[in-house]
């Protein structure tokens, strides 16, 4: 088991890409705090999981208070803190023209803030306990620009700098930082990207336009995100850092 004894922290953990997360750190030998806004969701996980091997911890992370007691609620819970994969983030506005200041802030608090509060209370514990490993969830949209998302794209580059800084910052400590940035996936969240007028003609046609733009053509599948972060917090990626990993059949290799 690649997580044996570890102990760790999944934001956003409910559903898609952060469930499948929950369930092959715990498959790999990890304790894991569960972290997520949605109280029922969280506990059809834990029946799923057992209450033995995950630990719900209901959070509003768009708050500066929900980001950081969560995380400290989840280092007291589990005795401490391993693997932060902080994976919490939504698509926010489409356009910067009559910008919703309200939608807006929420999407930057969600996507930035909730992951440099989570790392700045992580890191301590992990220090603490030798090292540890954080990833951050960005997507191809912090590594390219885009068309239908640009306040979620100028979130996720900088989520793609948090990483790679606190991968300089962290590195003596023993902590890798690094970063996932997933390509279109197959959760709920994606109708926020592809279908934001509720017109399900037009998600179709928005998700048919990027999946022809994916070398290997189709969406990436939660269990594959999960697996690269896997990888990434387990000791087969001891001296990988400061790297923002690409999961997007290709998208981002023009
Ligand atoms: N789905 C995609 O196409 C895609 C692509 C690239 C990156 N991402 C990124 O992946 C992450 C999540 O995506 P997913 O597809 O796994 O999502 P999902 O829709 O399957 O799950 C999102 C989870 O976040 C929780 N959540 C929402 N708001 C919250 C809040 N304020 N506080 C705490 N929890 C909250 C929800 O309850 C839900 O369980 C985000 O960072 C997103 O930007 C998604």
């Amino acid at each position: 088991m690649r997580l044996q004894g570890k102990l760790a922290v999944v934001t956003a953990a409910a559903s898609g890409m952060g469930r499948a997360g929950v369930e092959r750190f715990v498959r790999e030998g990890a304790k894991v705090a569960a972290i997520d806004l949605d109280a029922r969701a969280l506990e059809a996980l834990v029946a799923e999981i057992g209450p033995d091997k995950v630990c719900p911890i209901v959070a509003d992370l768009s708050t500066p208070q929900g980001a950081r007691d969560s995380i400290d609620q989840a280092a007291l819970i589990l005795g401490g803190i391993d693997i932060l994969w902080a994976h919490a983030g939504m698509p926010g506005p489409a356009s910067v023209e009559n910008l919703d200041m309200a939608a807006y802030d929420k999407a930057i608090a969600l996507n930035v803030t909730s992951a440099a509060l989570g790392a700045g209370q992580a890191a301590p514990h992990m220090r603490a306990r030798g090292g540890g490993a954080i990833v951050f969830t960005a997507s191809i949209s912090g590594l390219v620009g885009s068309m239908m998302s640009p306040i979620y794209s100028a979130a996720k580059w900088g989520v793609v700098g948090l990483g790679k800084s606190l991968a300089l910052a962290l590195a003596g400590d023993g902590i890798r930082v690094n970063v996932v940035c997933p390509g279109l996936a197959d959760t709920p969240m994606k109708q926020g990207f592809t279908g934001r007028s509720g017109d399900p003609a037009e998600a179709a046609a928005n998700e048919a336009k990027i999946v022809s733009a994916v070398p290997m053509g189709r969406l990436v599948q939660p269990g594959e995100v999960a697996d690269a972060v896997l990888w990434l917090v387990s000791e087969e990626a001891s001296f990988v850092t400061g790297v923002a990993l690409p999961v997007d059949g290709g998208f981002t290799a023009r």
